[in-house]
């Protein structure tokens, strides 16, 4: 195997290695994918401003995600399905976050559950991703789950209360865990390496639901799925109700626009996440790091907001700070390297942004992460 240097080098591997159909749903956008590839190539017009001859000894990216210290204000994003891109996927990368110190965020959509999960990082806390279900039992008692876990944060997701269409996931007939067709037989006896692993563990359904969400034994066709169980009506009155239920520190994702972010500051979150829920759901949205500026603008002073979309190095990060971002997440790049190399692929791709982070910042003459502001970018190219 060649040297890895580079997120790309990760995705490339994963691509080999990953079942053809969990490689294309974490690896695709809905519609004709305009959203997803904009917030990649957005980050690419924006240009540093080089500064030469500063004491760059002693740097480092030490920072605050909602009052937690991270090692860099990068999180693990919370991502459907991560168990099917490596086995036990969840536990895997909640463990690499763990040991490079910066937040790890299970989805309501894992595969590990969330007491799983909690168990194996010695109820070291992690954040959950919240989707709110018809059935609203279920939801009070996962948030009781997600106290249970001793999660610190709620991320309440915005933008999916109806999933995007994304085409490769129907042609693939996507489900967890795959059916055995025949074309899937083919396509998995070309990963042995993903096959044994699957084979060993017991984590191959969507833990938080399959056994709590009564009738829900078999989730055949994820999409068909979410559009039975998904609440459509889920509104601002909602979250009110979530937020007391929870009673913790509550991140809201999914905000795109100034009117929202402003409901957002309203109801008294400790966080926004702008994103676009990576180009999967609003085909031609304006990518993420487009949209953020604005967005700082408006609520900058409020509330503490945060952004995620097309992130895959450490430059990218940086760019996201200097523009106001307090935080970023992840969440292909560390799919890749999960699906790569299983946990030392999720702490390999840590490291790579880890360190363009840091060498990005020392040559913009800066050493920390607090004096990371616009000054470090050209102004004309944001
Ligand atoms: C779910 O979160 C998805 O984007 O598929």
């Amino acid at each position: 195997m060649s040297i890895i240097t580079n997120i790309e080098d990760l995705r490339v591997l994963a691509e080999k290695r990953v079942p053809r159909m969990f490689y294309d749903y974490a690896d695709s956008g809905s519609w004709t994918e305009s959203t997803y590839k904009a917030n990649e190539s957005d980050f690419k017009g924006i240009k540093f401003r080089q500064r030469v001859a500063v004491d760059m000894s002693n740097r480092n990216t030490n920072s605050k995600m909602i009052g937690e210290p991270v090692k860099m204000p990068v999180a693990i994003a919370p991502t459907g399905s991560t168990g099917m891109q490596f086995a036990d996927g969840e536990i895997l990368a909640a463990q690499a976050a763990k040991k490079f110190g910066i937040p790890f965020s299970l989805s309501t959509m894992s595969i590990c559950s969330i007491e799983t999960v909690a168990k194996s990082l010695n109820y070291h806390p992690f954040w959950f991703q919240l989707y709110v279900l018809k059935d609203r039992k279920f939801v009070e008692n996962l948030i009781d789950r997600a106290k249970e876990a001793k999660c610190s944060a709620l991320i309440l997701t915005l933008d999916l209360q109806i999933i995007g269409q994304r085409h490769k996931d129907v042609k693939n007939g996507l489900s967890a865990p795959p059916k055995l067709t025949f074309p899937n037989i083919i396509n998995m006896m070309t990963k042995p390496k993903w096959c044994m692993n699957m084979l060993k563990t017991k984590n191959r359904q969507f833990g938080n639901i399959v056994g709590h969400v009564k009738g829900v034994e078999d989730m055949s066709s994820l999409a068909e799925w979410t559009s039975k169980q998904f609440d459509p009506t889920l509104n601002w009155n909602d979250v009110e109700w979530i937020k007391k239920k929870w009673g913790g520190k509550l991140i809201l994702k999914g905000i795109q626009d100034i009117d929202d972010a402003q409901i957002a500051v309203d109801v008294g979150a400790d966080a926004l996440i702008v994103s676009n829920h990576g180009g999967r759901q609003l085909d031609g949205a304006e990518s993420s790091i487009k949209s953020l500026p604005n967005i700082i603008n408006k609520v900058g002073s409020k509330i503490e907001v945060h952004m995620d979309g097309g992130i895959r190095s450490g430059q990218d990060v940086l760019k996201a700070l200097a523009l106001g971002a307090k935080g970023t997440y992840i969440g292909r790049s560390f799919l890749y390297g999960l699906g790569a190399l299983g946990e030392n692929g999720v702490t390999k791709a840590l490291e790579i942004i880890h360190k363009e982070l840091d060498l990005t910042m020392a040559f913009c003459g800066k050493t920390s992460i607090s004096q990371v502001n616009k000054e470090i970018l050209l102004s004309n190219s944001f």
